[in-house]
């Protein structure tokens, strides 16, 4: 199949390309689009075999459900069974948005895009291309991000075409995205309201809306006894190793006094060993990796969680290209979208952390 990406306004999105891609939903084929957040991988979400052909062009295993994109709240009322209460003033602050919720699933969803599981995941995206082909379609929009199974998140056009290329007809490319991390996927089926997965809207603007709001780093249950399993199938997709690159990345955590050093050593001793070594560090260390010999990517200002989460994944995916042998990267605050940067992070690390 030849991929054909086409760039469009961000702002103002030409109706002839919102139509082409529509036209291509309508056919039950799968279109690459911008959000906020990552790029997705867009289907019909009420046609079964068109929401099959998002899991084949990923190699997204069929237990991994799908978060369904809107562009208004009447089409909730197909997708699920009761609008819980606590959806209206979350929906009031943040959608469009980067915040995605789980509620009960309506009986005219393709079981296929929850993964068999009763309960749906929701967002409505406050990309003008993406509302307007929701839009455009009529129908909601059934979207995982736009990589290769296991892959980073794409943020930008060429980063979905690097992954996708040959498996989709159509990449919509309106630049990078804003946000750069995905949306955070909050539980409202549980009697208490729980962050499965941060993201792009943080713990502490939840917490201004729904005070009793919960959140228990996937780290913190692998070490609960017996955790791990049940956390897994509440969100499949939560795997640790959810977000690796192809390269190991070593994280370092800790004071910056201790962090950097430890990190100048390492670069040191595997480069002596013959090794090519990338760094993730912030805008106000890169002098001190200067003389290292490291391959030096800066996330931006280390007060700057909004920035770091920007530009984490396209840093990964610069390193990978460069084609170095281990990526050694520094932590950052975790207040505000830093939570979601440290849980990339930890995933991208997998075991990998030195304290
Ligand atoms: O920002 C985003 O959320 C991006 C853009 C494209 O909207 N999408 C995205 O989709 O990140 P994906 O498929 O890569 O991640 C979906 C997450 C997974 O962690 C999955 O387990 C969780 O949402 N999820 C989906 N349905 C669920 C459900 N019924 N219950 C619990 N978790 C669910
Ligand atoms: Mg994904």
């Amino acid at each position: 199949m030849k991929t054909e990406c086409i760039h469009i306004d961000p702002l103002h999105p030409e109706r002839v390309l919102i139509d082409h891609a529509a036209a291509l939903l309508r056919a039950g084929e799968v279109v690459v689009l911008p959000t906020e957040t990552v790029y997705g991988l867009g289907a019909d979400a009420l046609r079964t075999a068109a929401v099959e052909r998002i899991f084949l062009a990923k190699g997204r295993p069929f237990n991994d459900p799908l978060i369904v994109h809107i562009a208004d709240e009447t089409m909730l009322r197909v997708l699920t069974t009761v609008v819980p209460p606590r959806v209206r003033p979350l929906a009031e602050a943040f959608w469009p948005g980067p915040l995605t919720l789980i509620m009960p699933r309506g009986a005219s969803v393709p079981r296929l895009v929850t993964a068999g599981l009763d309960t749906i995941a929701i967002r409505m995206p406050r990309h003008p291309v993406a509302l307007a082909l929701i839009r455009a379609l009529g129908s909601p929009v059934a979207a995982p991000s736009a990589n290769r199974f296991k892959h980073v998140s794409p943020t930008t056009a060429q980063h979905a075409y690097a992954d996708l290329n040959g498996c989709v007809p159509l990449i919509l490319d309106a630049g990078p995205c804003e946000v750069g991390v995905e949306s955070t996927v909050l539980d409202l089926c549980s009697d208490i309201p729980t962050i499965l997965r941060p993201g792009g809207i943080s713990l502490e603007a939840l917490q201004a809306v729904l005070p009793d709001v919960r959140y228990s780093p996937r780290h913190e249950l692998d070490q609960e006894d017996g955790q791990r399993e049940t956390q897994a199938q509440r969100s499949p997709g939560q795997l640790l190793t959810h977000y690796a690159p192809t390269i190991p990345l070593i994280l370092y955590e800790g004071s910056v006094e201790a962090m950097l050093p430890a990190m100048l050593a390492e670069a040191r001793r595997r480069q002596n060993a013959s090794e090519r070594v990338g760094v993730l560090v912030a805008d106000e260390n890169v002098a001190a990796f200067a003389a290292s010999g490291a391959l030096i990517r800066s996330l931006g200002s280390a007060d700057a969680p909004e920035q770091i989460a920007s530009s984490l994944f396209a840093a990964l995916r610069e390193l990978e290209l460069a084609g170095v042998q281990v990526i050694l990267c520094r932590s950052f605050d975790q207040s505000g979208l830093g939570l979601a940067v440290h849980d990339r992070l930890l995933r991208a690390a997998s075991e990998r952390v030195v304290v």
